[in-house]
């Protein structure tokens, strides 16, 4: 990766930042689930997810009765490293409204962890995979949200994106010099 391009930046008091890696393996607060409106499991993320926390999650997730695309639910993480899983549900890309709820599903994602005094959070790439969101579109959606909410009001001290592969890393990269550039409250770190 060239290294004009920035896996970190400070938004008010919290850190956002991009790395390669699996999030199974996060010790943040939460992790967020890339999940399907019935909440039963599925594959990718939520596969990997379900595999790593153990059938205890699964139990709780068929008592949360669903979930709404661009909604977001909260469970314990069970043998995750996290306490907490926030399961969202992305839109499948190609609909007319595929961008709100895109960007939804990170808010509430957010909005959730907050209501539940979590401080720090580990997002996958929501609807990249089997949804089918070209990464250089849904990106610039995430880290939008993410750095909208991050100049707000809240107790967030980390956001982690958790990206599988370095070519969505360095999308997710342009797309947070992009919002350095545009919004001078998200500053390099020093
Ligand atoms: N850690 C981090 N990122 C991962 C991991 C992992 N362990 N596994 C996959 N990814 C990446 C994919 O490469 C993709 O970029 O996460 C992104 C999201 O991919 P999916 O898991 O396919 O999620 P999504 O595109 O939102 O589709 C959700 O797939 O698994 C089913 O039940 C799920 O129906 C739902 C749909």
């Amino acid at each position: 990766m060239s290294e004009s391009l920035p896996l970190k930046a400070r938004i008010n008091h919290a850190v956002l930042e991009l790395i390669e890696g699996d999030i199974t393996k996060q010790d943040t607060d939460a992790i967020v689930n890339a999940a399907n409106s019935s909440l039963l499991g599925g594959g990718g993320v939520d596969g990997a997810i379900h595999r790593a926390a153990g059938p205890e999650l699964l139990e709780e997730t068929r008592a949360l009765g669903g979930c709404q695309t661009g909604d977001a639910k909260i469970s314990r993480g069970y043998h995750l490293k996290a306490r907490h899983v926030i399961h969202t549900v992305g839109p499948i890309y190609g609909g007319s409204d595929s961008a709100r709820l895109l960007a939804s599903a990170y808010r509430r994602s957010l909005e959730v962890a907050q209501e539940n005094n979590i401080h720090t959070i580990a997002f996958p790439s929501l609807s990249t995979g089997a949804y089918g969101y070209p990464v250089d579109q849904a990106a610039p959606i995430a880290l939008e949200t993410v750095c909208r909410f991050l100049q707000g009001d809240h107790n967030i001290q980390l956001v982690r994106f958790v990206l599988f592969n370095s070519a969505i890393l360095q999308q997710f990269s342009k797309a947070l010099a992009h919002q350095i550039q545009q919004q001078p409250g998200i500053v390099l770190p020093a």
